[in-house]
């Protein structure tokens, strides 16, 4: 009765759409198999590729993609997939119910050195329409039915939300099968605890900088309490983090690339974990409003993203309002 499928059944959700689960969870499986074996399967590396946003693709994030795509575009229930490695949508069943957006490989850095990164998945609505087209999937993150990652680190974990809470569930290697582990995640208000790439300080706008200079003035300073900084560079697992015990994660719009509005993206990063995050009582905002109320323009577009903790992304977007 724990088991994913079963569970997806017992909430009534349209049957496709628990096909449609299953099968990113299956595929998330075969990811994470490929994943274990490592150096030994020969994935590790650069693919030596670029992908349409101009990053170097390592081996493992071709192949998370091929597989997504293999199992999805089989599929009945896909209409037509967006990929953070696929310059384009593509084209899935005709009459399908659903589109879905991903990014196969989330903290791509992370893979050599054999540290935490997952799978984004983003579900919408498909067109009634004769044929699909990237304007389809340009909703915004509110229309979306489902979302979730699955995180490969010690244990296999899928969080999910289908609109009505969030629960995570650990894969059991033994019968191959993810299990309900947390039935009602709930992020607390409060937290001490915070996430970003302070190597990029000098680069952030100024309401950011002095957020942060506040953060780590710690008790002494106008927060009046001491701070923790967390960082893994993998969203997924940061992200993950502020599911299990709170905090905030934010990666900011900088000037690095002046006219790039951030550096997570939209249909596949900000949207999915802005939908899990709100799901678990936290908040999902760029610097002036919720992620979620974005008209998005093009399937790659980039965000700012501040989340986690309601009280501390309030406090952190009044920064933003106050200067
Ligand atoms: P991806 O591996 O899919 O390109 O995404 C990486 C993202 C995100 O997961 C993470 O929070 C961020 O890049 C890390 O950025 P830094 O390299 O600046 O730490
Ligand atoms: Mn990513
Ligand atoms: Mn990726």
């Amino acid at each position: 009765m724990l088991r994913l499928r079963s569970q997806l059944q017992a909430k009534k959700l349209p049957p496709d759409l628990v096909t449609l689960i299953d099968t990113i969870a299956i595929a998330g499986k075969d990811i994470a198999f490929r994943l274990q074996q490592g150096a030994m399967s020969g994935v590790l590396g650069s693919a030596e590729k670029e992908n349409v946003q101009g990053e170097t693709q390592k081996k493992l994030d071709v192949i998370s993609n091929d597989l997504l795509k293999t199992y999805l575009l089989e599929s009945n229930t896909v209409r037509g997939i967006a990929s953070e490695e696929e310059e384009n949508i593509v084209a899935g069943h005709d009459h399908a119910k659903y589109l879905v957006a991903f990014d196969p490989l989330d903290g791509s850095s992370n893979i050599d050195i054999n540290s935490m990164i997952g799978t984004i998945f983003s579900i919408l609505h498909a067109p009634t329409t004769e044929t699909v087209s990237q304007a389809d999937f340009l909703q915004p993150g509110r229309n979306q039915c489902a979302a979730g990652y699955i995180l490969y680190g010690p244990s296999v974990m899928l969080a999910l939300t289908t609109g009505n809470g969030v629960q995570m569930y650990t894969l059991d290697q033994r019968i191959g099968e993810f299990l309900l582990t947390t039935d009602h995640v709930v992020i607390g208000k409060d937290t001490q605890e915070f996430a970003i790439n302070m190597s990029n300080q000098r680069s952030w706008a100024v309401p950011m900088q002095n957020y942060v200079n506040d953060l780590l003035a710690g008790s002494e300073g106008p927060r009046g309490k001491n701070y923790n900084m967390r960082w893994v560079a993998a969203m997924v697992a940061d992200v993950h983090r502020i599911l299990c015990r709170g905090g905030l994660f934010a990666y900011p719009w900088d000037n690095r690339e002046p006219k790039t509005p951030g550096k997570l993206r939209l249909m596949y990063e900000a949207n999915p974990m802005g939908m899990l995050v709100e799901q678990a009582g936290g908040s999902a905002w760029t610097d002036v409003g919720p992620i979620l109320d974005i008209q998005p323009e093009t399937i790659h577009q980039r965000v700012p993203v501040i989340l986690g903790s309601i009280n501390e992304v309030t406090a952190c977007v009044g920064y933003h309002k106050n200067n």
